[in-house]
């Protein structure tokens, strides 16, 4: 018999519907579902740039951050072309690459579970046309510092795009950050990818955007499908960007989840790392493929990577007391190894 699914932690989505004001703004837009939105999303782009301090020469908006990605890559990879990632990351990468003829170069993450900055820049030679850092890191919601990405940034050859998908940037609360103003000025090969699926909770919507040098900019708008950018989500979005101050507390009450959550899984015996993302990461020897099972027992989608880890959205707080449950009353725990 099939269990119901409770509650959905596979895909680090926001647990909360939009707001009031933004499902009353998309209900406005509906209303108009007859009129095409714009043939480029010209007027979302500046919102996104003002709001962004940046000039909207610098912004590239895209079917969600994934959509983006994919522009950025027709824009500049010729096939034979690779691109290189950490592996793992974000499942879309190797899939994007092959979508544009590009051969995929996956460097292993440090057994720590951090982007092997050195191995990535030793992976990079003359047919590399895209490096992709993704920071905070899905799925193991390690950072990668200011210095340590000034540094990497500095070491990447001028030929080389780097694509910093900073996916998840606004449930990271160190103080170490990345500027990113400071950094596109020094970095003409540099893209910044962000989204309104995570922090701002309109996944459905698949609006994403890209900060990076006018000139740069310029080339991934040319993959752009014309009306491409929907005006319902483009209301949402505008929407969003009025009521930041209510998103805000919203992605503080994801990210005080997110440490209860780790606090209580290592009280448990689980060894989790910090995360700065919307996710916390059990890895192996822990028991995670016996820590799925109770999940998807206890009505719990995850990500299961099976016999390396599982990648747990952080919920609301009912969904993440079920996710403790689930894993305390693990048979396995009490036998694991732990720190
Ligand atoms: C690192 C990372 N980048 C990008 C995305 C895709 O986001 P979007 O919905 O903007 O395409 C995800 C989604 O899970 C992600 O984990």
């Amino acid at each position: 018999m099939d269990i119901p699914v409770l509650h959905r932690l596979a895909l680090n989505e926001s647990p909360y519907p939009p707001l009031p004001s933004v499902r009353e703004a998309m209900h406005r837009a509906v209303a108009q579902a007859h009129r095409y939105p714009q043939f480029h999303p010209d007027d979302l782009t500046e919102r996104i740039a003002a709001w962004c301090q940046v000039t909207p020469d610098r912004v590239a908006v895209g079917s969600g951050s994934v959509g983006v990605a994919l522009q950025l890559l027709r824009a500049v990879v010729r096939p034979g072309d690779t691109v290189a990632y950490a592996w793992r990351t974000f499942d879309a990468y190797p899939l994007l690459a092959t979508m544009v003829g590009a051969q995929p170069v996956p460097v292993p993450l440090t057994p720590e579970g951090h982007q092997d900055l050195g191995a990535l820049l030793a992976a990079l030679d003359h047919r590399t046309r895209v490096v992709v850092l993704c920071n905070p890191h899905n799925p193991t919601g390690s950072l990668v510092t200011a210095d340590a990405l000034s540094a990497f940034l500095r070491q990447v050859p001028r030929h080389v795009t780097v694509l910093l998908d900073e996916a998840y940037v606004e449930f990271a609360r160190h103080t170490d950050l990345p500027g990113t103003p400071a950094l596109l000025d020094a970095h003409p090969n540099l893209l910044v990818l962000r989204t309104f699926s995570k922090a701002y909770g309109l996944a459905a919507l698949r609006v994403g955007y890209g900060l990076g040098a006018p000139g740069l900019v310029e080339r991934i708008r040319r993959q752009q499908l014309p009306f491409g950018i929907n005006a319902v989500a483009t209301a949402a979005v505008k929407a969003s960007l009025r009521a930041e101050s209510e998103l805000r507390l919203r992605v503080d009450t994801v990210v005080a989840e997110r440490e209860r959550l780790r606090r209580e899984l290592v009280s448990l015996g689980w060894r989790v790392g910090p995360s700065h993302a919307n996710s916390v990461w059990l890895a192996t020897p822990d028991p995670v493929d016996e820590g799925a099972a109770a999940l998807t027992e206890a009505g719990v989608t995850a990500r299961h990577y099976p016999g390396e880890g599982l990648r747990l959205t952080v919920g609301d707080r009912n969904a993440n007391d079920t996710v403790l449950t689930a894993l305390a009353e693990l048979p396995a725990h009490e036998g694991a190894s732990r720190m």
